[in-house]
């Protein structure tokens, strides 16, 4: 597959599209967690767009951590295998945690960065948020309790979904045919 241009892409989900369905999920989660203390966990690098402009909306007293995982495999087939290149994480025993991810397709790398945390802590409360939900790829049992979107198998770019690392920084969502 050759480099894709930025004129072959077609919007799926608008900037403002976008930026609506993130300030709603941000209201509900100040619902959710009222002025409990929140530590947001973004998986790089994809999360990126997503977690800034989320954590914008959010009025608890927050930290944000980041952690860098990356699966195997090719621009646009992921391959089940996930590597952790950097998961250093503060205390997460008695805390409120969300990590928050830019997709679940197949689900393996979600279910990695669950286990990897229930391993290594005991959170007082402990989801999972995600922009997108591949529902149609998942291959593993696991679900985002918060998702913005659900989307067709389709390989998408933009707000921090990259192909071979260009186009992260689009305001929207576009795929190609
Ligand atoms: P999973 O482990 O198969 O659920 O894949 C998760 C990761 O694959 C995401 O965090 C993305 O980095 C990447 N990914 C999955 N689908 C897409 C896509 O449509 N465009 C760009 N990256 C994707
Ligand atoms: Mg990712």
């Amino acid at each position: 597959m050759d480099m894709i241009k930025e004129s072959d892409l077609k919007v799926l989900f608008s900037e403002d599209s976008i930026q609506k369905a993130v300030r709603a999920l941000g209201d509900k989660l100040n619902i959710e967690y009222g002025d409990d203390e929140l530590y947001m966990i973004c998986v790089l690098k994809g999360s990126v767009m997503f977690m800034v402009d989320l954590s914008k909306h959010l009025k608890m007293p927050l930290k944000m951590e980041f952690i860098r995982l990356s699966s195997y495999g090719s621009a646009f087939v992921s391959t089940g295998k996930v590597r952790a290149v950097d998961i250093s994480l503060p205390d997460l025993n008695g805390k409120n945690v969300l990590v928050i991810e830019d997709i679940v397709d197949t689900g393996h790398t979600a279910k990695f960065l669950v286990d990897f945390i229930n391993l290594n802590f005991k959170p007082k409360t402990f989801k999972f948020c995600s922009l997108l939900d591949k529902k149609c790829k998942r291959e593993v049992e696991i679900d985002p309790d918060y998702f913005c979107f659900e989307v067709d198998d389709k390989f998408l770019v933009g707000y921090g979904l990259d192909y071979d690392g260009y186009y992260r920084n689009l305001p929207y969502i576009g795929y190609v045919e």
